[in-house]
């Protein structure tokens, strides 16, 4: 065949029947993330990368994927990619959005549900045989229905996040970098500063990407300004919420309990973490459904086959690439 690709990690089957169907194929088959120094081996040659958010592609990879034409990331986020490098290298890069939305939006109503109403902690309490009779005052938890939800980042997963609390009738604020309109059309939530945010939610829960200005948009500050009844959850990514000030908080009771699907330093967990027990910490499931995860495979293969074919892909994130694609 006239192209030939790499596929970091082994992925649902009708992704790579589809490359198949026009590729000669390269496939890590075991399912843990190639070591940093095969990965720039493994590029130099290769027309297209079809890469996962647990690939760093910086620099140097970028460097040594002489022929590459294309990173198509099997992700939405791809803060794990070198974009500007990339771009320069007229290399187009593309992300798997839309696709995920629902999915990533339950798990984080899910994290909500989970830590509010303390359930994986009573999980473990039940299984250790700890359960002895029904008492008034066993895992007593936080209501949810009527109370306010605190939307950080009104994309395409905060808003789906907040549409679902339709049937709990919450009242919904939101911060974004600026209003967003269709964010209020669907939802009816309110923009607000991120401070008188924090102050009022009852529920808070982050979709923002991970930029230089979002790196720790939630630290201590922050958390000293929430409820001591406030439940928080971080489906994003890590590095948007600082763990130890999160710890801290959670420990002292400055908040109630937290969620958590993504860590700053995955897959390592802030020790402290571990250790309490009004925090669940899920290891970064967000997307993972059956149906969503082999959507997401498709798309970053007919993303990737596009930019082969010398078309536009559907999901580019990087268009200033156009003009020197290889
Ligand atoms: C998962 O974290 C994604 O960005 O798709």
């Amino acid at each position: 065949m006239e192209h030939t690709v790499y596929v970091t990690r082994p992925l649902p089957q009708p992704a790579i029947d589809l490359l198949k169907s026009e590729c000669d194929v390269d496939m890590n088959p075991d399912d843990t993330a190639v070591a940093q120094p095969e990965l720039v081996q493994k590029v130099k040659g290769k027309d297209g990368i079809l890469c996962l958010l647990t690939d760093t592609i910086d620099e140097q990879v970028i460097e040594a994927a002489d022929r590459a034409k294309v990173f198509a990331n099997f992700a939405v986020g791809f803060d794990n990619v070198n974009v500007d490098a990339a771009t320069s290298r007229g290399i187009l890069v593309t992300n798997t959005p839309g696709v995920l939305t629902d999915t990533t939006a339950e798990l984080a109503w899910a994290l909500v549900f989970t830590a509010a109403r303390r359930t994986a902690e009573a999980d473990r309490f039940t299984r250790e045989g700890r359960f002895v009779g029904w008492s008034p005052t066993l895992f007593l938890g936080q209501d949810i229905t009527g109370k306010t939800l605190g939307v950080v980042g009104a994309g395409r997963i905060g808003t789906a996040f907040a549409e679902k609390s339709r049937g709990f009738q919450m009242k919904i604020l939101y911060h974004d970098v600026e209003p967003n309109a269709a964010f209020e059309k669907r939802t009816g939530g309110t923009y607000v500063s991120l401070e008188t945010l924090l102050e009022q939610s009852d529920v808070i829960s982050l979709h923002v990407p991970l930029t230089p200005t979002t790196l720790h948009l939630i630290g201590e500050d922050e958390l000293a300004k929430m409820k001591s009844t406030t439940i928080l959850v971080n489906t994003s990514r890590g590095p948007v919420l600082d763990e130890q000030a999160l710890a801290e908080a959670l420990k002292t009771g400055q908040i109630a309990g937290a969620g958590l699907d993504v860590y700053e330093e995955e897959p390592k967990i802030y020790p402290a973490l571990l250790t309490l027990d009004n925090v669940v910490l899920a290891p970064h499931i967000g997307s993972a459904s059956v149906e969503t995860r082999t959507k997401m495979a498709v798309m970053a293969a007919e993303n990737l086959l596009a930019a082969l074919r010398g078309e536009i892909p559907q999901n580019l994130v990087n268009p200033d690439a156009l003009p020197k694609r290889r």
